[in-house]
């Protein structure tokens, strides 16, 4: 089997941290967000992998490069606007030349990986097949929502955001899951794009990901849904960030320990501290990782904390928070928590008079003083 990962989109609900970078590279516990789907495929023994992007792709190539580092080839697509999740489908038609497949959607990460699901695809003589997880009916509007006949698993429709996107009656709330961005195909999907009957863009403008596989059904092929076991996860906005990095932290963090600690400072609990990294007279309470060549000096860093590479925190208190690389915070009286901190940041106190909050921000941020 082959895959298709997504890294392209708007990332609008991220900003403005996603004004400057992909929402895809954001570091969720030390490790770019798409590195976790990516790793479930190549765990899932996948080794031809296509990534869509857009016009941030040198950030997504970087991480990647040609997959030699995970013994996988990847090869980029690149997707010229964000027509929609099937938009991104059927530009993967050459690569997947006639093979099964997977897209995944770059911002999603299963507790329990892929293999299981790939291994049943793969086995079966099924044209399509997709994930679901229930959730509460007040949270169907967030997702695709797929109704199954009950003792089958036989997908009979699939409504995207029901009443946001798909505004019609075909959703039965009771029988229906959430689909998370996980989606087998095979050969014959490319059809849907093609000929008199092909699928349309909704009233968004966006080909959806539900019109394939209702493509499907409707043509008399066959697409069941296979109920996913574990925590599911695809942070769409900064809250989910904070959430996904702390169960990521709970679930993958070990106690490994490569920098240099010195006898004044005091660890706890899971705490990841990479090489080059300088602990000075500071308290660390884990879960939490520290990049490589950080500085730690007269500070306290607590739970869920992720402090990416070469950053400098001195004389500062921080908590449940995601702190980029290269960012410099010192002497700052506050403790800093649940907060999301951008590349290069830097964050002090005003020592001199007049002692007023003074900000340089940029569009779309969001400061609670
Ligand atoms: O997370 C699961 C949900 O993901 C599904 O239940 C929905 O059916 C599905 O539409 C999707 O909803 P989102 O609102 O989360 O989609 P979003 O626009 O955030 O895009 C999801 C991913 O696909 C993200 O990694 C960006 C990428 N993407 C998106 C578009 C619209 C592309 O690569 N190209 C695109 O054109």
């Amino acid at each position: 089997m082959k895959a298709l990962l997504l890294a392209g989109g708007r990332g609008t609900r991220m900003r403005p941290l996603t004004h400057t970078c992909n929402k895809h590279s954001i570091p969720i516990a030390n490790k770019p967000l798409i590195q976790y789907p990516f790793e479930m495929l190549v765990k899932a023994g996948i080794n031809d992998i296509a990534i869509i992007v857009n016009e941030t792709r040198e950030e997504i190539e970087k991480i990647f490069g040609n997959g030699s580092k995970w013994d996988v080839n990847v090869t980029y697509i690149f997707q010229d606007h964000p027509g929609g999740l099937a938009h991104a489908l059927a530009l993967s038609e050459e690569f997947m030349a006639g093979s099964k497949f997977i897209m995944v959607l770059g911002d999603n990460i299963l507790e329990r990986g892929l293999e299981k699901y790939v291994e049943k695809f793969d086995n079966s003589s099924l044209n399509g097949l997709i994930l679901g997880v229930k959730v509460p009916i007040e949270k169907h509007e967030r997702f695709g929502m797929a109704t199954i006949k009950k003792k089958t698993n036989d997908l009979i429709r699939y409504v995207e955001k029901p009443g946001v996107v798909d505004k019609s009656d075909l959703y039965d709330p009771k029988n229906s899951y959430a689909v998370p961005g996980f989606y087998f195909f095979d050969k014959n999907i490319f059809q849907c794009f093609k000929g008199k009957d092909k699928i349309k863009p909704s009233a968004r403008g966006e080909l959806e990901i539900a019109s394939p596989y209702n493509w499907l059904i409707e043509h008399g092929y066959k697409v069941k849904l296979e109920i996913v076991k574990g925590w599911y996860k695809d942070p769409g906005n900064p809250e989910d960030t904070l959430v996904t990095n702390q169960i990521i932290m709970d679930s993958f963090i070990e106690f490994d320990v490569k920098g240099e600690v010195d006898a004044e400072s005091k660890l706890s609990g899971k705490v990841k501290i990479e090489k080059g990294a300088t602990i000075t007279n500071s308290i660390l309470r884990g879960p939490l990782v520290i990049g490589k060549d950080c500085v730690i000096k007269d500070s306290y860093i607590g739970p869920y904390t992720a402090i990416y590479d070469n950053s400098k925190i001195i004389n500062c208190e921080i908590e449940n928070s995601i702190i980029w690389g290269n960012v410099y915070m010192h002497d700052v009286k506050t403790r800093i928590d649940s907060s999301l901190i951008g590349w290069d940041a830097e964050i002090r106190e005003k020592e001199e008079m007049p002692r007023a909050s003074k900000l340089f921000i940029g569009d779309n941020s969001l400061v609670e003083l």
